[in-house]
């Protein structure tokens, strides 16, 4: 006969295992669907001469992005002009449901981006949110503030991206997130295993050089063990000689791991 110690033992070790299913379901639900888009050269460099902007915009114009992530790096190449603001950057965003564009989020710890106006009166975006940390200088939420920028704290010194991830998709509803960046965030994001597509628009262009300028870039050479297995969702060859690839990234993260890795 069973003892019943041996069944609370056994009911024990089952409801364990459910839970932690339900804990990798929840926890892969809970993050957003990440796409990196970039242009590229053909040696896979992302600081190319030219860049054909109405072809990169128009196809991420299909992916249906809730929200676009850039970082800080990006914005500071975008323009340096801190000042000129107009009117409108003061303005609060009205927040309608209807409204389907996009939310932006720039990742800046160190409070250096102070040119949100030009993203503020851009048209494109509804609403506005920093990701900081908690050593972010104080005078920078004072600035965010005054300019009606929302903004997310997650890490101590660098922003904690899973995490930034995790609260954009509660907080949000972020479901489907376009990164807009240059090498360094897209290599933060993919060795966190948080990238699910990408998407690169190969120029034909040579840029050389031997600064890391590469589409991912991290301190450490990805081992064998540490890459993720693609598919190749879709390619397009365009008349100016530019290709299209799309990459679907198979293995995220093992099953039922967490993806707050150190
Ligand atoms: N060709 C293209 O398609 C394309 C697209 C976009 C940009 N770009 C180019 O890319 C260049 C900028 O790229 P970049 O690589 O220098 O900068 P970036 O990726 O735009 O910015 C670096 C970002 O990574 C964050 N970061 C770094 N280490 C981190 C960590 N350990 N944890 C969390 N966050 C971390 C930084 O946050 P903190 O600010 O908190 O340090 C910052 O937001 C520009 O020249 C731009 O023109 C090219």
């Amino acid at each position: 006969m069973v003892s019943l110690n041996k069944l609370i033992s056994t009911y024990d070790r089952f409801s364990k295992e459910i839970n932690m299913k339900k804990n990798a379901i929840s926890l892969e639900y809970m993050l957003p669907y990440v796409i990196v888009h970039n242009a590229i050269s053909i040696d896979g460099r992302l600081d190319l001469n030219q860049i054909d902007l109405r072809l990169y915009y128009k196809i991420a114009s299909n992916f249906n992005e809730d929200a676009t992530l850039v970082g800080s790096g990006t914005m500071r190449s975008i323009s340096d002009d801190e000042g000129n603001e107009d009117e409108r950057v003061y303005e609060k965003p009205r927040i309608d449901a209807k409204d389907t564009r996009p939310i932006l989020f720039i990742v800046d710890s160190k409070g250096l981006v102070r040119n949100w106006h030009i993203m503020k009166t851009a048209g494109y975006w509804k609403n506005f949110v920093a990701l900081c940390s908690e050593t972010t200088p104080k005078d920078y939420f004072k600035y965010l503030s005054e300019r009606h920028i929302e903004w997310i704290i997650t890490g101590t010194e660098k922003v904690d991206i899973p995490k930034a991830l995790e609260k954009i998709y509660l907080t949000y509803g972020i479901r489907r997130l376009r990164v807009d960046s240059g090498g360094i965030l897209n290599g933060v994001l993919l060795r966190h295993h948080l990238v699910n597509e990408i998407s690169i628009l190969i120029h034909p262009q040579v840029v050389g050089g031997d600064t890391p300028k590469s589409l991912f870039v991290d301190s450490n050479p990805w081992s064998e063990k540490d890459t993720s297995e693609m598919i190749l969702k879709n390619v397009e060859r365009f008349d100016n000689n530019i290709l299209w690839l799309c990459y679907q990234v198979l293995k995220k993260k093992k099953e039922g791991e967490s993806p707050f890795l150190p």
